[in-house]
């Protein structure tokens, strides 16, 4: 156990050698962090949990619980210099630790399962809002049930995936690093022009009040698990993608920075989100609580009432399709990497397979969202569903119970890798040991219904 060498001298065979410069590791994996989670999901979880107290309770999961991982899973794919199975494998000789590492592989193709599904509707929202066909509809809860329930989604989500596999086809460094690179500040620039038009409407004041003013009425227990799988999610943690992307880096990288700069950008973009649509609900009446309608099926609205709104609309939507394709670009090469490495696959035969799967997979979940396959439930949830409560809140939580296992109690050299000075390390480890994995059994426990203490 602990070992702390092997493999360190040889670069991961998925990527031969292939690598991240420092700037490019940061930017990929802070494309990695800021997705769906932060610009869809955030503001209507927040939203309904009552806003301002729900970002505190975010902000204090994202520091006790998700930082601590995510320094914990980067340090063990770049001690690991493997894919998020082999990682392991290297660093403790256990077969089961390497199992574990592969659950989080096997998350990360189930969400992409489902993710590339919301990503083919935000650039057919994208689309339809700038040509302005969007805005004929004139009921847009109506608009995007028909459209989820039709076939249309599955060509925007082959569209999302073919992105996607022109982009992992080139590699770590001419691929994923560049198209970061470019996306991450282009996603900044267009927040900040959105966010500036948003705080100019009418409603701004309340919708800003709405979303900073503590109302700590609003926290339950529910809150506070929201918030915890939240900052899970959102750092895209469990599922392989830092482990993977800790692989491509130095030594000579601070990882420690790197936590610091994904954390900060994560809760920075998800501030900005929330400045661009309360304000939009506020102004126009739209409620802020209502569940994950809020963006397709109610901001619409919106937008067709503003000045220029189908330019900002378009804006809005190309802003979460970069955000869910640089998300998506991780979960694939977690695969990608697992592929090539596992069964010696060159990357162009390893991406155009796996990409092939996930499109096929992704056909009956698109299907069942309202559509043929819509009446088809197993234990009460669409495939849709299914696959999202399967990944999100059973393989991603025991995957990431098993990184802060592993850094807290097995790999003896996990605070040496980290970076961290002497202090700094004393604290993490007893954090992994002994906060972090208690408040993620509890969301594990709470979400599979185990625990309802609500
Ligand atoms: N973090 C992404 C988001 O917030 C989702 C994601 C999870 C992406 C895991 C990659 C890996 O949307």
């Amino acid at each position: 156990m602990g070992n702390k060498t092997a493999g360190q001298s040889s670069d991961s065979p998925s990527n031969s050698g292939d690598q991240f410069s420092s700037i490019g590791f940061i930017a990929s994996a802070i494309g990695s962090a800021i997705g769906l989670g932060n610009l869809w999901k955030f503001p209507y979880i927040a939203g309904k949990h009552g806003g301002g107290a729900f970002l505190i309770v975010f902000v204090i999961c994202l520091i006790f619980v998700g930082m601590p991982i995510l320094l914990a899973e980067l340090s063990i794919g770049r001690g690991g210099r493997g894919n998020a199975s082999t990682s392991y494998l290297k660093l403790s000789g256990s077969k089961l630790w390497a199992r574990s590492g592969f659950l989080s592989i096997f998350a990360s193709f189930l969400i992409m399962c489902f993710y590339s599904v919301v990503a083919g509707w935000t650039l057919y929202y994208t689309f339809t809002s700038f040509t302005g066909s969007l805005y004929e509809s004139t009921n847009f809860s109506e608009h995007f049930s028909q459209f989820t329930g039709s076939y249309g989604p599955i060509i925007w989500q082959l569209i999302a995936l073919l992105i996607c596999l022109a982009i992992i086809m080139r590699g770590v460094s001419s691929g994923i690093e560049r198209f970061n690179k470019i996306l991450i500040p282009l996603l900044a620039i267009v927040l900040v022009i959105l966010m500036v038009r948003s705080l100019m409407l009418p409603g701004a004041l309340e919708g800003a009040e709405f979303f900073f003013k503590p109302d700590f009425s609003k926290i339950t227990g529910e809150s506070v698990l929201d918030a915890l799988g939240q900052a899970f999610f959102s750092l895209s943690l469990g599922m392989g993608a830092m482990i993977t992307f800790g692989s491509y880096v130095n030594k000579k990288q601070s990882l420690t920075a790197a936590t610091l700069a994904v954390s900060g950008g994560n809760i920075l973009y998800a501030l900005i989100a929330g400045l661009i649509i309360f304000p939009v609900t506020f102004t126009y009446g739209i409620e802020a609580g209502q569940g994950p309608g809020l963006v397709f099926a109610a901001l619409p609205a919106a937008f067709e009432a503003m000045p220029f709104g189908s330019i900002f609309g378009g804006l809005f939507f190309g802003l979460l399709a970069m955000a869910a394709l640089t998300s998506a670009v991780s979960l694939l090469e977690v695969n990608v990497a697992y592929a090539i490495s596992k069964w010696k696959w060159s990357r162009a035969r390893a991406t155009y397979l796996i990409t092939f799967i996930i499109f096929l997979i992704s056909i009956p979940t698109s299907l069942s969202m309202g559509g043929i396959l819509g009446d088809y439930k197993l234990w009460g949830y669409n495939l849709f569903d299914l696959i999202d409560y399967v990944a999100s809140n059973i393989l991603l939580p025991i995957s990431g119970l098993a990184s802060t296992l592993f850094a807290g109690y097995v790999w003896k050299y996990a605070a040496e890798e980290s970076g961290l000075t002497p202090l700094w390390q004393r604290g993490w480890i007893f954090l992994l040991r002994y906060i972090t994995p208690i408040l993620v059994a509890f969301v594990f426990l709470y979400s599979v219904g185990l625990l309802n203490i609500f």
